[in-house]
């Protein structure tokens, strides 16, 4: 699996690894996460849509939304498959939203998580479909498979969830995004803008809705809400910087693309230096909204570490 975690990629100096084992905390997830995917959608009449769903729902990858989203389930004190329906459908968001990211219509991608994208596979009719069906699926994952919470959140989350992931977040970041590309005068707050919605809405949602699950106070909810978008906004910096410094093998899909696309990035503006050291920030401040919780917020501090510490 081109995405898994290993020791090297998460040591860093702020978090030592002998204080809280990520990498074993991190493997646990993803091999708890993989299963319930697996679980979460059959392949029935008609095969081929079922199939195409699955070739991307299991294509791999860190699994870091549906983690975050059991990791603040956890931090409340309520057991992890409260939240496993929940970080299950927010994967398969994710998911879809790559699938049509990748379509000829948007950035016309042959390569994602190092294999084959969707519509390569499938055509491009079929691959948005197996979107669309996934989009309708998560909603209907979190409504039928939530157990043992109260109604009322999972309204809220189902909400929450609908709010990031359309006009108002992902699907407008996405066209903001698309309006800029080969635009020489993009500023910096409309690349913000871009990433605030594109990525960061929906990691918000990751950390939030595991938290309202398990009956998380107003105050909570602002403090991980700054804590997410801290670790959204660097998890983006990193994702460009990537772009310029890794290879495709190291990122399971073509490096160099921002480029070639003519795309704004945080480097393009910061140079790469200044661009690590902007991201580093962002996670000592995504790091300080944790301290009330002491030792409980270990997964969420390394979490963010992991986070600029990734070579992938
Ligand atoms: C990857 O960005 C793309 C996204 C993070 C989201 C794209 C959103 C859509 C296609 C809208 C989907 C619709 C719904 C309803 C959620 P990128 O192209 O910068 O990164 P990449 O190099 O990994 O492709
Ligand atoms: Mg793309």
């Amino acid at each position: 699996m081109t995405s898994s975690v290993n020791r090297e990629t998460i040591a860093t100096e702020s978090q030592p690894l002998s204080k809280f084992d990520l990498a074993s905390y991190l493997v646990e997830r993803q091999a708890q996460v993989e299963a319930a995917l697996d679980r979460s959608i059959a392949v029935i009449y008609p095969e081929k849509i079922y199939d195409a769903m699955r070739y991307s729902l299991m294509a791999g990858g860190k699994r870091l939304r549906p983690i975050l989203c059991l990791a603040t389930c956890e931090l409340m004190g309520e057991a992890i498959d409260l939240a496993m329906p929940t970080g299950c459908a927010l994967e398969m968001i994710h998911t879809m939203s790559l699938i049509h990211d990748d379509l000829p219509a948007m950035d016309n991608d042959d390569y994602r998580r190092g294999k084959l994208t969707n519509h390569k596979v499938y055509g491009d009719d079929i691959a948005i479909l197996a979107g669309d069906g996934l989009l309708a699926y998560a909603f209907e994952f979190i409504a039928t498979q939530t157990r043992n919470v109260p109604a009322d959140r999972v309204v809220q989350v189902i909400a929450r969830i609908g709010r990031a992931v359309g006009a108002a977040g992902l699907v407008g970041g996405q066209v903001v995004d698309l309006e800029s590309e080969g635009n020489p005068d993009v500023t910096l707050d409309t690349l913000n803008f871009i990433h605030r919605h594109k990525t960061g809405a929906l990691l918000e949602v990751c950390v939030l809705s595991g938290a309202i699950l398990a009956g998380a106070s107003d105050t909570d909810i602002q403090r991980l809400s700054i804590y997410a978008q801290n670790i959204g906004l660097a998890f983006q910096i990193i994702d460009d910087v990537l772009d310029i410094t890794a290879t495709q093998e190291q990122l399971g899909k073509t490096a160099g693309k921002d480029l070639q696309a003519q795309k704004a990035t945080y480097p393009s503006f910061w140079g790469v230096e200044e661009s690590k050291r902007q991201a580093s920030q962002l996670i000592v401040a995504a790091k300080a909204e944790l301290d009330p919780y002491g030792d409980a917020a270990h997964p969420l501090r390394a979490i963010a570490d992991f986070i600029i510490a990734r070579k992938h």
